[in-house]
């Protein structure tokens, strides 16, 4: 897990790390499949299984549009609710804006929404000042890390009535009446009502199975007491096996093509900083550092003379 990940790069930067190690977690396709893809399909199955909610029309706000928020965004909208998203990155908030998302602050929304789902790995995004401003009959759910997203602690006062209408639902009843329907306790809704489709799995298994055999067959030397990511052309080879499943069929370069891009006809066909989203800017490119570094000394010259 991310956690674990956290964990591996702390004990290497400590010198405690007494075998190499590979980080899987952030192996593109993994990445891409437990985070966006993953999400994108069990945002809904969690939601109705416990709520059986229609969500065409209903206003919902997604917090954070990272992989996990952009996944259950486009879930949502593709049901034909209204989505709003909250972000505090600016490039992250500029693609919720080019994929047709309005983006506001929670606060904003807070009295109008039917549903907040959280997805940044943030502590405190939703308060109990929040939760308070809400609607009657909201549904409120985390997609992110652990249960510090939504703060659960602060619902759990004398003056709030706890109901559970059935396994991972509680109805929180304001002493207005007003109820909140609070799933799985703000812990993540799709791992505690949802089920992992055994795709996903076998994404995250043959990259794991991968890893440990390059770690196994690597010749001495190349692997030290670090942490290391999974070989690019390691990832594509773990993407390749599961084209089949779709007859997906890849084209080929030809000899003259592979020359004209500089690359392998076999992989890797990225450079290890693409990242697969709009994010990727190319800022790292020889050639754009090399352009700053002169806009740099003609301003200063620039400046110096006047
Ligand atoms: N439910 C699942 O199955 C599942 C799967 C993978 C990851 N996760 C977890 O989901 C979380 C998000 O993962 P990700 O891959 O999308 O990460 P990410 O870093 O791509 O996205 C998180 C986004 O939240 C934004 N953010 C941070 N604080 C915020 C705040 N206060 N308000 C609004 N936006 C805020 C960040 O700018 C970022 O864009 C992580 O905690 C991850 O461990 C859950």
């Amino acid at each position: 897990s991310a956690m674990f990940q956290v964990w591996l790069y702390q004990l290497s930067k400590a010198g405690k790390l007494c075998v190499p190690a590979m980080n899987v977690n952030d192996s593109v396709t993994k990445q891409k499949f437990d985070n966006l893809y993953c999400c994108r399909e069990s945002i809904l199955d969690g939601l109705k299984r416990t709520t059986d909610v229609m969500f065409g029309g209903k206003q919902v706000v997604v917090c954070g549009y990272g992989e996990v928020g952009k996944g259950c965004c486009a879930a949502l909208k593709a049901l034909g609710a209204i989505v709003y998203v909250t972000e505090i990155d600016p490039i992250c908030a500029l693609q919720a804006c080019m994929d047709g998302f309005r983006v506001v602050k929670l606060n904003e929304v807070i009295r109008q929404v039917d549903v907040i789902i959280t997805c940044t790995g943030n502590k405190n995004v939703v308060t109990r000042d929040q939760l308070d401003r809400m609607k009657n009959g909201s549904i409120v759910c985390n997609m992110g890390h652990s249960n510090t997203e939504i703060d659960v602690a602060s619902l759990r006062t004398p003056e709030l009535t706890w109901e559970r209408v059935r396994s991972q639902v509680d109805h929180v009843i304001w002493p207005d009446g007003k109820r909140i329907i609070l799933l799985a306790e703000g812990r993540l809704l799709n791992l505690s009502c949802s089920t992992v489709p055994t795709f996903v799995l076998s994404i995250t298994a043959t990259t794991q199975a991968l890893a440990l055999i390059e770690l196994y067959n690597a010749p001495e030397g190349r692997y030290k007491q670090d942490v290391y990511l999974l070989p690019k052309k390691m990832d594509e080879y773990v993407a390749s096996l599961h084209l089949a499943t779709f007859d997906a069929h890849l084209t080929e370069l030809s000899d003259e093509q592979a020359k004209y891009l500089g690359l392998n006809k076999n992989g890797p066909f990225k450079p290890n900083y693409y990242r697969y989203t709009f994010t990727h800017f190319k800022i790292l490119k020889w050639g754009n550092i090399l352009k700053l570094i002169l806009t740099y000394c003609y301003c200063t010259r620039l400046f110096a003379n006047t």
